[in-house]
């Protein structure tokens, strides 16, 4: 009997791989409620975010699911059950409600006792969240290392590399737990980068893993985790992808250029795409840039390859990706504090003067440039094969 289900068990492996494969088939889109509501955010957000993202055209853009953060949570019932807080007062109902506008709805959780926001996490309770979340109906976990830092160096003190070995099983376990559900769940690890998580995230099951601490809404933070994920391409794919973290477009306090190169820089990177500003108050600027379908495009196309750096010069970074139908997007980033003029480095592209360019943010300069690239602006270009 128990040979039969041991069989059994192993020839579902491959479907259930592919199961997790086919959730990420290119990077995750959606929102998100930390980077706007942090640990306010309530069930009315989150409603109010589904509802957004429908109005507004969002979900018509690709951006499906709605992934609540930390700061649900409340304390366990008698049995171990998590219990959502008071903000949240029917989990069930809300999942029903994002899935009935056509939608996907995530969670988040941490492998450790305590979540960052000090909230009830998962250790020792794995098994009983992931079947919670399941009958829950979410879509999507983000799993945050949190206070699980100090039980690794607890255990063992001084030993990185056991340290380090608790923190994969840690993820494992989990992923585990969420494919004994039966249900397809997004696996988001997030652990900001340590140990090098994308040379191991896919083995634990990750659909995508956070490769650096925490983005804050400015210029600095943002332009100093895009472009750090120079060298990272080669380790993202469908089903797995790098996360340089949640946009902040929208939030208010990076100018327009400093959006476009945030957006521009996520998509050559074919990082999630999870918005993190309030949906329902976005202004006609905001949805400009969360909606632009060529930008859409470039990180969604099914190609899959995470563009890289081909140059940087003082504070002139270029970066392509290429795309499935044979163009190449390329991005002519200007880090610095004067407007400067940047052309295209054709020869180290493998490209030639000939080939047609789609100029994504200013459709009305399809030339062939030098484009003057404001501070801290872009310029972004579909070049024809
Ligand atoms: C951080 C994480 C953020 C957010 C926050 C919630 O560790 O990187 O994205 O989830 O915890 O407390």
């Amino acid at each position: 009997m128990r040979k039969t289900f041991l069989t059994l068990a192993l020839l579902a492996l491959p479907f259930a791989a592919n199961a997790q494969t086919k959730v990420a088939a290119t990077p995750a889109m959606g929102w998100n409620s930390w980077n706007h509501f942090a640990t306010h955010v309530t069930d009315k957000d989150v409603r109010a975010a589904a509802d957004a993202i429908v109005a507004s055209g969002m979900k018509d853009a690709g951006y499906i699911y709605v992934n609540i953060d930390d700061a649900w949570q409340g304390k366990r019932d008698a049995s171990g059950n998590i219990v959502p807080n008071s903000k949240f007062p029917d989990m069930k109902a809300l999942a029903d409600y994002v899935h009935s506008k056509g939608l996907k709805i995530g969670i988040y959780s941490s492998p450790g006792p305590q979540t960052c926001g000090r909230y009830e996490g998962s250790y020792q309770h794995e098994e009983q969240d992931a079947k919670m979340y399941a009958q829950w109906g979410m879509d999507y976990l983000k799993y945050d290392l949190c206070s699980y830092g100090q039980i690794m160096r607890k255990a063992a003190p001084g030993d990185q590399a056991k340290q380090y070995e608790m923190m994969h099983a840690a993820y494992e376990k989990m992923h585990k737990a969420l494919l004994a559900t039966g249900r397809p769940i997004f696996f988001s690890l997030c652990q900001y980068g340590f140990d090098s998580v994308w040379k191991w995230g896919p083995t634990v099951g990750g659909n995508s893993w956070r490769t650096t601490d925490d983005i804050e809404d400015s210029y600095m933070s943002m332009s100093n985790i895009g472009f750090a994920q120079a060298g990272l391409s080669k380790y993202a794919g469908p089903g797995h992808w790098n996360d340089p973290d949640m946009l902040e477009v929208g939030n208010g306090k990076m100018k327009y250029n400093e959006y476009l190169t945030h957006m521009s820089l996520w998509a050559i990177l074919a990082a999630p795409l999870l918005a993190g500003n309030d949906l329902s108050q976005m202004s006609a600027e905001t949805k400009s840039i969360l909606l632009n379908k060529d930008v859409i495009a470039i990180d969604q196309d099914p190609l899959g390859k995470q563009g890289d750096r081909v140059s940087a010069e003082g504070p002139f970074e270029v970066w392509s990706k290429p795309l499935k139908n044979g163009d190449v997007a390329v991005g002519l980033f200007n880090r610095g504090h004067d407007a400067e003029q940047m052309s295209l480095p054709l020869q180290k592209l493998g490209l030639t003067s000939s080939s047609k360019i789609h100029n994504v943010w200013n459709t009305s300069d399809n030339g062939h440039g030098p484009w003057m690239v404001p501070e801290h602006g872009v310029v972004l270009l579909i070049v024809k094969k």
